[in-house]
């Protein structure tokens, strides 16, 4: 039987941190061996965000060498830059045509962006690109997190809209959600999640050298009281660690606890630093030694384009001939 295939979108905004590591990199990497998978950067997304354009070609580049670096094999998955498959664009034009605006002005995260970025057409008409980059590629799952359920909704109505108005074209893709883990909290505020828009205390990026890392896990915020013990609701700052530890170490939390009683929370603090350490460093060697030669990352890059648009142009085929284009 062929294999299922998977789709997902990263979009290229500054520092990647454990928590992005843990909610959808680390998944991306267990994902190829089991599906056919695409991984996209995307940068076309990254506009509505009105980046500035030398620090976006970087970060579109340093987003490739990380993912590679944690692990993806381009022999494996089909990884490349959402621009450099011009059809994606092209579908998302076509979907912009059955798409009831009220469904777009609805979208939470259009409100949220909304509100920092003003009221860009590219904000609003976000989702339908995303459909497009996702029913291009007619995949059976879509690992996203919980804040993209609602794009990924949008994204089966309108395969539903066009199958039922054009044809059966699309399969209504289903979200893969990343439950094992918890969500990984901010070091200096444990109630909300890790995120790179809160300041660098509040994460560790996986490109942290050791001494920072160091640093960031000895001022992370810890609670009253000496116990090492998961309970988030009191203890947000050691349950937050704790939950970090073990999934990077692979131990359960309950025997980690269990390793740790009766032990103070510098103990706790410094072991876990330097797990982070000797996990992250494998990963920011190879990541250093990727960027030195730019060349071959491009190169993998478009073999990746290349072959991503040979699926793609197949669907824009069909989807042109449907709608009466050719
Ligand atoms: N909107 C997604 C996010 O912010 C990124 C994205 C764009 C995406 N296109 C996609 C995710 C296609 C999955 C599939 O995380």
């Amino acid at each position: 039987m062929a294999k299922e295939i998977a789709v997902s979108g990263v979009q290229p905004s500054g520092d990647i941190h454990i928590g992005n590591y843990l909610g959808a990199i680390k998944q991306f990497v267990e994902l190829q061996d089991k599906y056919k998978t695409f991984f996209f950067i995307v940068d076309l997304h990254a506009l509505t965000e009105s980046p500035d354009p030398k620090k976006l070609r970087e970060q579109i580049i340093n987003l490739a060498a990380l993912y590679l670096a944690c692990g993806l094999d381009p022999k494996k998955t089909t990884l490349f830059i959402q621009s450099h498959v011009p059809a994606h664009v092209e579908l998302g034009w076509i979907l912009n045509t059955i798409t009831p605006l009220g469904e777009l002005q609805r979208m939470t995260q259009f409100k949220d962006k909304a509100e920092k970025h003003g009221v860009l057409a590219g904000l609003l008409n976000y989702p339908t690109l995303m459909a497009a980059d996702i029913l291009i590629y007619n995949p059976d799952v879509v690992p996203v997190g919980e804040d993209q359920v609602q794009h990924l909704e949008l994204t089966r109505a309108l395969a539903r809209k066009f199958n039922s108005q054009y044809g059966n074209t699309f399969r209504e893709p289903k979200a893969l959600l990343r439950k094992d883990v918890a969500r990984v909290m901010g070091l200096d505020d444990p109630t909300k999640k890790m995120s790179k828009s809160a300041g660098p205390n509040n994460y560790i990026a996986l490109t942290d050298e050791p001494d920072v890392i160091r640093k960031k896990i000895k001022t992370a915020v810890t609670d009253s009281g000496s116990e090492i013990k998961y309970d988030p609701q009191n203890k947000a700052g050691i349950s937050n660690l704790l939950s970090i530890y073990s999934a990077f170490s692979g131990e359960s939390i309950a025997s980690l606890e269990k390793k740790y009683a009766g032990k103070n929370y510098g103990i706790f603090k410094s072991d876990l630093a330097e797990l982070l350490v000797q996990k992250l460093s494998h990963i920011h060697e190879k990541y250093k030694s990727l960027l030195k030669n730019k060349k071959s990352l491009m190169k993998i890059l478009d073999v990746g384009a290349k072959s991503a648009s040979k699926v793609a142009e197949k669907t824009m085929e069909e989807v042109r001939k449907k709608i009466g284009l050719i």
